[in-house]
Order: C-alpha cells, then structure tokens, then sequence
C-alpha cells in the first residue's frame, strides 16, 4: 500500500533545488526561542510567529516542505484557513513531529531516549486526515565520557525503526533524525566514530523492521568537532569527514539525506552544505531541514511585533534562497555581505 504516494512524497521532499524548514519546536523549545527576543510564549503569539513563516510569500521556490508541531498543524492562519490548507495551496508539504521528546533513559547517565510509540498508529490516521504527509523522529546521542554507550544508541535506534514503519504503513514518509549532539569539547574525529555507529545501528533497525529505505529520509547532523573542542575543523573538513561517514553507512537506495543545523551559525550551516554538494554528485540528494539557522533571522526581524512580520518574512526568504543555493553547490560566502 501506498508504494507510489510514498516514492513520490520522498522525491518532492527533496526536490532540486529545495529543502526543508522545521517549525516543530516544542513548547519548552520555543519558549527558550521567545525568551531570546523579550517576548512571552502564548498560544497567540506561537501562532502569530507560525503565521508569519507559514504564509511568507514565495517560499515555496526554496522550500519544500515544513515540519509542523501538534499544535500548529491544528491552527489557523488569520483568514481562519488552516495551516496545513494554506501550505498545500501554496505547493508546500506539511510534515509533522511526532515523538514526545527525549527522556532520560533509565540505568544510563547522562544519555536520553525519545519517547511517543503509544498510541502512534492513531495519531499518524489523525495527522494524515490533518494533511500531513511526512513525519519526524528526533533521537538525541550526547558525546561525553563513555559515552554513547551501546545500549543508549540499540534503544534510540529500536525506536526510530518502529516509528518509521508505522509511518511508512500509514502513507507518510518518516524522516529518521538520530542527532548527534555538538555539546562538548569532542574532536572531529570523535564525531564521525559515533556518527558511523550511530548510522550503522539506525539502518540495521530499519531493515530488521522492514522499513523501505527508498521512502524514507535520514535527517542527519554534520560530522563536526563539539561546540568547546579548541580545535575546530573547517568548512572542507566537515564536509569531507561528513561525507566520507555517510558514504560508509548510508544505503544509496535512500532518496535523500537532510541536514539540522544543531547549533551552528547560519553561515557555517550554509557553508557547510555548499562545499558538501559541491563535492558532489552524491549516491543521495543533499539537503537541509534547519530550524535554527532558518529561523533566528526572522525571529530577531520580528521580535513579536505584527509592524515587523514583512521584513521578518524578507528575512526568511532570504535564508531560505541562499541554503537552496547551497543545496545545489551554488553559494558563495560573499553572498552574505551583499545581502547584509
Ligand atoms: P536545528 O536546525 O535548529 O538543529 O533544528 C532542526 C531540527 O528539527 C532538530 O530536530
């Protein structure tokens, strides 16, 4: 069932030229956002913020898709059209989050496990009558002392593959995000080890539960040295190192590989997908599915004033057009000082 719906949902998600804009933040996730601006987090004000990145015109040139929370894919835009119904007029797909978030996961300091297989089957039947059509998974794996340990990563990756099929079985593709986390002072080297054991794990689970991995998406983080490693790596490293770690772990029968963007500046995030695709052609289409780094600009135009939701939109757009160059190898960093 549902063979060539599947087939064609992946390839749109990654159709040239395009990726993905995440908005799923949770409530706790977006308050943090909000508290960064001076403003509160209220059901208004999320919607008024989701309103304005739903809505901005043009974006489906660069975009095609947005990740949705629970209770965005359930709101409205001004005009009272749902959001899901104002994405699909505008050639945009909806996809929605649908773990609960990572807890702690017992008997393993310091590492987490995500939650929100009870009751998926249901929710996956109501998000599809909602419009949705692709979903994610976010797992988290933290670098640190011992770890990640084997346990921590059989548990995260168990998870992913039982709610890739259930998505898959419903009609709507599952994007797979195993995070490798860039908190800590972990080299280059160290990352790309536990990104390999992570990527390895993640594809066993999806073939001993039988998930096609022609209808799924791996939404993956760069291979980077940790946030207060004193050595960091360049762009041609990271792109280097994370392409040689794909390489080795991901089957070429999957369609597409999106990136988050985990905490690095925009421009780094750019970057970074650029000179990856510019090494390319690759088994797989190369893309993105940043929150961050497709968000902060707009978020600070912004600012929870409705005067500044034009130039918050300009804002995005303009993130979104020079990542779609970056997706296709086309960017240059003095890009950005002509747009400043
Ligand atoms: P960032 O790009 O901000 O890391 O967010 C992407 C995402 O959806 C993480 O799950």
């Amino acid at each position: 069932m549902f063979e060539r719906e599947l087939a064609t949902t992946a390839a749109a998600m990654v159709a040239p030229g395009k990726g993905i804009l995440a908005i799923d933040e949770s409530g706790g996730t977006i308050k943090k956002r909000f508290d960064s601006i001076g403003i509160e987090s209220t059901v208004e004000t999320r919607r008024a913020y989701r309103d304005l990145l739903i809505t901005a015109d043009g974006l489906s040139q660069f975009i095609s898709g947005m990740i949705l929370y629970d209770e965005t894919i359930k709101q409205v835009a001004k005009d009272g059209t749902p959001f899901p119904e104002v994405l699909r007029k505008s050639g945009i797909l909806a996809g929605i989050k649908v773990d609960t978030g990572a807890k702690d996961l017992s008997g393993a300091p310091g590492e987490k496990v995500s939650e929100g297989l009870d009751g998926l089957r249901e929710r996956l039947a109501e998000y599809r009558k909602l419009g949705a059509t692709f979903a994610k998974w976010r797992a988290v794996i933290t670098i640190g002392k011992d770890i990640p340990s084997a346990y921590c990563i059989a548990a995260n990756t168990h998870a992913l593959a039982r709610y890739a099929a259930l998505c898959q079985e419903a009609g709507i593709v599952p994007i797979v995000e195993p995070e490798v986390l860039m908190d800590g002072n972990h080299t280059l080297e160290r990352c790309f080890d536990m990104t390999e054991n992570t990527l390895l794990a993640l594809f066993h689970a999806l073939y001993q539960q039988r998930v096609r991995v022609e209808h799924t998406i791996l939404k993956a983080s760069m291979v980077i040295a940790g946030k207060d490693c004193p050595q960091q790596a360049s762009v041609q490293q990271v792109a280097a190192a994370t392409i040689r770690c794909l390489k080795r772990t991901v089957p070429a029968a999957l369609p597409g590989v999106v990136f988050l963007s985990g905490g690095q500046s925009d421009e780094d995030a750019t970057a970074h997908l650029d000179a990856m695709n510019k090494r390319g052609p690759h088994p797989w289409e190369l893309s993105f599915s940043y929150g961050r780094a497709l968000q902060a600009a707009p978020l600070h135009a912004w600012r929870g004033d409705p005067a500044n939701r034009v130039s918050a939109q300009a804002a995005l757009l303009q993130r979104a057009k020079l990542n779609s160059l970056a997706r296709s190898g086309k960017y240059s960093p003095d890009m950005e000082q002509r747009a400043a």
